[in-house]
C-alpha cells in the first residue's frame, strides 16, 4: 500500500500492509491478526506530523472512524468526536455553530486522534485546555479505556503518548470541552489585530487561517510537517547571556522560570530561511519549516534537518529538538 500521498512532507513510502477500520469492532480485528502474525504495527493520523521510511514492514492502521456529535450541558457544550475525522473541519463546524474553545487551533493539519499526541497548540492556546478525555485501545488486548485529560501528561508538545503510552494504545476518540459564552483568547498581537473587540468564535478561525496561510506552505502544493523542531526551553541565564548579543531575541518566560525561545528566528538569523540542499530547503517565509522539493528520502530530511540544528547550535549555542515523528 502506497502511502506517498498519506504522509504531508510526500516522502515516498510502501506499507506492507494496510487497514483503515471504519469501527472500534475491525480496529479490534486488525489487532487480533496482527498479534496472530506477530505484525509491528505503525499508527496514521493525517500523517502531518510523521517521517515515513521508505518501507514499513508488518500493519499500517489509519483510524478511520469518523462520527462527531454534541453534548449540551447548560452553556457548555461537550463534542464527542472520533480519531478519523479531519481536525481542521471539526474546528469550522464548531467555530460556525458559535462554539468557543478550537477557534485558534483552526488549519492546523491531521486527524483528531493525533491531535492529544504532541498536544497541538497555536496562537496561545493548546488542545489540552480544551479537552475533558481521551478513549483509547489497548494494541496488547484491545481493551479499552478512557482517560482524563488530567492524566495525559500534556506539556508544550508533549503527552503521555509520546511517553509511557507510545506503542501501546491507539486513541479512538476526543471528548472536547467548548463553551457558549464569549472567550476569545486574542494574546497574539497580530491575531487581535486582525479581529474586532468582540469577534464570533468564526471570525477568529477565519483570522488563524488567514495568518496561518501567509506563512506556512500548504503540503498540498509543498510537502512539508509544519514545524520541524520545538521551540528550545533553556534557562534564564543562557537566555539572558543571548540577549547581550542580540537584544531583539524573541524570549517567552515560562512558569518554571525557563524561557522559550523562537526556533523559527535563531534558524532565520542563524542565515539559514530558504537555504536549500538536495531536495530539501528551509521555507523562506517560516524558517522553522523545512520544506520537500520532491524525489528525497526520510534519510536525507534527517541529515538536512541535522545540519540546520548544527549550525544553529554553532551560531547560539542552542540545542534544537524535531517536531515530527519518526515512524
Ligand atoms: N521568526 C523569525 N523568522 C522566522 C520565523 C519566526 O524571526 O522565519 C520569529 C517571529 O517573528 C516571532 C517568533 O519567531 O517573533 C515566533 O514565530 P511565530 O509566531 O511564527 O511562531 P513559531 O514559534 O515559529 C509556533 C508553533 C506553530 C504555531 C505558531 C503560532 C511550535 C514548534 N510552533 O511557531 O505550530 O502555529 O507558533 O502559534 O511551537 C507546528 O507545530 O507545526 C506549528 C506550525
Amino acid at each position: 500500500h502506497d502511502l506517498t500521498r498519506a504522509n504531508t512532507l510526500g516522502l515516498p513510502s510502501v506499507a506492507e500492509r494496510f487497514a483503515a477500520p471504519r469501527n472500534v469492532e475491525a480496529l479490534n480485528e486488525s489487532l487480533r491478526m496482527a498479534r496472530a502474525h506477530a505484525w509491528p504495527l505503525t499508527v496514521l493520523g493525517g500523517g502531518s506530523n510523521l517521517i515515513l521510511p521508505e518501507r514499513l514492514s508488518g500493519l499500517v492502521l489509519q483510524p478511520a472512524m469518523s462520527d462527531w456529535w454534541l453534548e449540551a450541558q447548560g452553556n457548555a457544550v461537550r463534542v464527542h468526536v472520533d480519531a478519523g475525522v479531519v481536525w481542521h473541519e471539526l474546528v469550522m463546524a464548531l467555530a460556525s455553530r458559535g462554539l468557543w474553545g478550537t477557534e485558534n487551533l483552526a488549519l492546523i493539519p491531521g486527524h483528531c486522534g493525533a491531535g492529544p499526541i504532541q498536544n497541538i497548540g497555536a496562537y496561545g492556546v493548546e488542545l489540552a485546555e480544551v479537552l475533558e478525555a481521551v478513549h483509547v485501545v489497548h494494541l496488547d488486548d484491545g481493551h479499552e479505556t478512557v482517560l482524563a485529560a488530567a492524566d495525559c501528561g500534556f506539556g508544550y508538545r508533549d503527552s503521555i503518548f509520546k511517553r509511557t503510552l507510545d506503542g501501546r494504545v491507539i486513541i479512538t476518540r476526543l471528548v472536547l470541552r467548548l463553551s457558549r459564552t464569549p472567550t476569545p483568547r486574542l494574546g497574539y498581537a497580530d491575531l487581535a489585530s486582525r479581529v474586532g473587540k468582540s469577534p464570533t468564535p468564526l471570525a477568529v478561525a477565519e483570522a488563524v487561517c488567514a495568518m496561518r496561510q501567509e506563512k506556512l506552505p500548504d503540503p498540498a502544493q509543498l510537502g512539508n510537517a509544519g514545524s520541524f523542531f520545538k521551540n528550545p526551553l533553556v534557562d534564564a541565564k543562557t537566555a539572558d547571556n543571548l540577549r547581550v548579543d542580540h537584544p531583539d531575541l524573541p524570549h517567552f518566560l515560562q512558569l518554571d522560570g525557563r524561557v522559550k525561545l523562537a526556533a523559527g528566528w535563531l534558524i532565520d538569523r542563524g542565515g539559514l530561511k530558504g537555504w536549500r540542499r538536495g531536495h530539501f530547503a528551509v521555507h523562506d517565509r517560516q524558517a522553522l519549516v523545512l520544506v520537500h522539493l520532491g524525489g528525497g528520502s526520510a534519510d536525507e530530511l534527517l541529515s538536512f534537518a541535522d545540519e540546520v540544528a548544527a549550525r544553529v547550535a554553532d551560531r547560539f549555542g542552542v540545542v534544537l529538538e524535531r517536531e515530527p515523528r519518526l515512524a
